[in-house]
């Protein structure tokens, strides 16, 4: 990267979070844009996004990451797809008090973006509510073996005691970066004069909490 890159550019990256309804998306973005927790569930019912520019010293680099948070509920599920065509990043989240959560990751989720995305993404997969680990459902070695089976990175998170949310950001953003310097074309990522800002987009209520 040039040193006018440096000053100058801005990265740009889509990160798209996808899983079942209540696993805790929205609560990992508000977590990790305004620093907020909401005991409350409030379904999503659309797609929207915030944005959060990151500077990666060890790479010389900033990344805007456009974070969408999707619906989880079933009924909502068709218009997801559209959103993870061009994304760079899908992060699958489950919740680890809940099986089934799981269970959807492989046997819906993964199978989506795999038909819809683009071979350059980065997949990672998110066992959310780590502070519930009494009421653990799902074996973490077991969520290991798969994610490594299938080519994806494992986090574990907690968005109510905001435990992994900077890790995780931090670590797809330089995998991000990594794949950047390997393939710069305009299908993987653009980039942009972005100013070096938090820019937070809203479109509905539930958002609204989210970015303030
Ligand atoms: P949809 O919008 O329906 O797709 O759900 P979502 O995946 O965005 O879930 P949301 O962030 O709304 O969280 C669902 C519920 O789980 C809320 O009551 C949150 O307070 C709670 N929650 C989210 N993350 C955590 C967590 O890390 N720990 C605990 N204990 N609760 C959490």
């Amino acid at each position: 990267m040039t040193e006018e890159d440096e000053e100058n550019n801005t990265i740009s990256c889509k990160v798209v979070l996808i899983g079942n309804s209540g696993v805790g998306k929205t609560s990992i973005i508000n977590q990790y844009i305004s620093d907020e927790f909401n005991d409350e569930q409030i379904t999503t019912t659309g797609s929207t996004f915030c944005t959060k520019i990151m500077k990666f010293e060890e790479k010389n680099a900033e990344i805007s990451f456009e974070i969408w948070d999707t619906a989880g509920q079933e009924k909502y599920r068709c218009l997801t797809k559209i959103f993870y065509k061009n994304a760079s990043i899908i992060i699958l989240v489950y919740d680890i008090t809940r099986k089934d959560s799981f269970e959807d990751i492989k046997n819906y989720w993964f199978n989506e973006i795999k038909e819809s995305s683009n071979e350059n993404i980065i997949l990672a997969i998110v066992g959310n509510k780590s502070d519930l680990i009494n009421e653990e459902e799902v074996n973490e070695n077991e969520v290991r073996n798969y994610a490594e089976e299938k080519g994806m990175f494992f986090y574990s998170t907690s968005a109510k005691m905001k435990e992994g949310i900077n890790e995780l950001f931090n670590n797809v953003g330089l995998k991000f970066l990594e794949k950047y310097e390997q393939n710069n074309d305009d299908i993987f990522s653009s980039r942009s004069n972005t100013k070096i800002e938090n820019v937070n987009n809203t479109t509905n209520e539930k958002k609204r909490n989210c970015c303030k």
